[in-house]
């Protein structure tokens, strides 16, 4: 391997101890916790291993976690009720849903649903809209979290030209925004797009987040290309990328590994996300909008 391994472990790790002095000193100014709630319908094995990870790392900076399961044929009408009671508790301070969530419930109905200002994934329409207009906002984890580990390992993103793989709500199409933001050229590809290895070899900066294992091959990369690795896929029971890392990483010049690069960023931006929101909230007295 010759590429530099963007070790998202490590990083987060040191988010997380940055986190821990900040939540002491708002217990020691406030006298209270941040608390983050989240609601799991159907814990599937994959929500289950999400969950248990975010509610360890909330643990150890000393963010209360409320964690909520309910059972997979639960109505969208149930959980709508079950967010409006958490929306009206003093003690919680940001709140998720976890997703995916079963066919008969409306994901965008759900995500509509839940005060703004207890957003802690940053997926409701308000906030995604500040995210569109480039002005602050509680932005989505995972992006936000790549934005970091390219950061923090010296990687510019101004100017580049940056490669995105999948539109999803969740990444694609808020990492587009935050890249655009960043001042990088951003195309976005999808299950449509024509010429696939054409265009990402065209990229400076590619970021694979389809949720199809090692679907990136070193076909598709070009030598000195920074490759960031989003996919959490199960095959014969190991966790596997999007990316073929192994060859991809003879090419790239940095390249994410899965486990242990993308996903403690997120766990650790979902923290910082909730400790901003506990800040608005309990610091300045009254929720705002920024
Ligand atoms: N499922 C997979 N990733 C996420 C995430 O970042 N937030 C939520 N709520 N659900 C997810």
């Amino acid at each position: 391997m010759t590429a530099m391994l963007l070790d998202g472990k490590a990083l987060a790790q040191k988010v997380r101890n940055r986190l821990k002095a900040r939540i002491a000193d708002l217990k020691k100014k406030t006298g209270e916790a941040p608390g983050l709630a989240y609601l799991v319908v159907d814990n599937d094995p994959v929500s289950a291993h999400y969950v248990a990870g975010k509610t360890r790392a909330c643990e150890e900076v000393g963010v209360k976690s409320f964690v909520y399961p309910y059972p997979a044929d639960m109505s969208e009408r149930a959980l709508l009720e079950r967010i409006d009671e958490l929306d009206i508790r003093p003690d919680v301070h940001g709140m998720l849903v976890q997703l995916p969530l079963p066919p008969q419930i409306n994901v965008h109905a759900v995500l509509e649903h839940i005060n703004p200002d207890k957003d802690a994934d940053g997926f409701h329409p308000y906030n995604r809209g500040h995210l569109f207009s480039a002005s602050p906002s509680i932005a989505p984890c995972t992006p936000k979290g790549i934005m970091l580990l390219l950061k923090e390992n010296g990687i510019e993103v101004a100017g580049k030209r940056v490669v995105i793989l999948g539109r999803s709500l969740v990444v694609g199409r808020p990492l587009s925004m935050l890249m655009l933001g960043a001042d990088a050229t951003v195309t976005i590809c999808h299950r449509k797009t024509r010429n696939l290895p054409e265009i990402t070899r065209s990229a400076e900066i590619l970021v694979a987040a389809i949720g199809q294992p090692r679907f990136v091959t070193a076909e598709h990369v070009s030598p000195g290309a920074v490759v960031v690795d989003v996919g959490i896929n199960v095959v014969d029971g190991k966790l596997t990328g999007d990316v073929d890392f192994d060859a991809v990483s003879e090419i790239a010049s940095a390249i994410s590994p899965v486990p242990g690069g993308v996903g403690p960023m997120t766990v650790a931006m979902l923290i910082d996300n909730t400790v901003s929101l506990f800040e608005r909230r309990v610091l300045r007295g009254r929720p705002e909008k920024v």
